[in-house]
């Protein structure tokens, strides 16, 4: 699992912090990802049709959850939110993606620099 330190190893009797919250959804999203890495590791490992099916389809849903726990996030943290759209906004400029603008011709997408093997 994720090399994070586990902050709930302890018995709490309080709830979470809105701070601590967003910090253990962090932990949730590494989780999430390495589970990805890995499930997409064993899919790409064996020749066995329907694991690959099986483990291509969970992998897919963690990635779904990525998902969920980075909208959370982003609801949770808008400074983090804006940093987020930052980035992105940064990254569509830098390839000639960003919203209202086509790309210029040969220019890869976001979309299109993302193995889908
Ligand atoms: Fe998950």
């Amino acid at each position: 699992m994720a090399a994070f330190a586990n902050p709930f190893q302890e018995k709490n009797d309080r709830k979470l912090s809105t701070a601590e919250l967003i910090q253990a959804l962090r932990v949730d999203i590494a989780g999430e990802l390495e589970a990805i890495y890995l499930y997409d590791a064993h899919v790409r490992a064996t020749d066995n049709e329907m694991a690959k099916k099986v483990l291509a389809d969970i992998r897919d849903e963690e990635r779904a959850h990525v998902g969920e726990l980075t909208t959370l996030l982003r609801k949770l943290d808008p400074k983090e939110a804006d940093l987020f759209a930052s980035g992105e906004a940064e990254v569509r400029e830098m390839l000639g993606d960003d919203k209202g603008a086509a790309p210029a011709e040969g220019t890869a997408t976001v979309g299109s620099l993302i193995d889908h093997s």
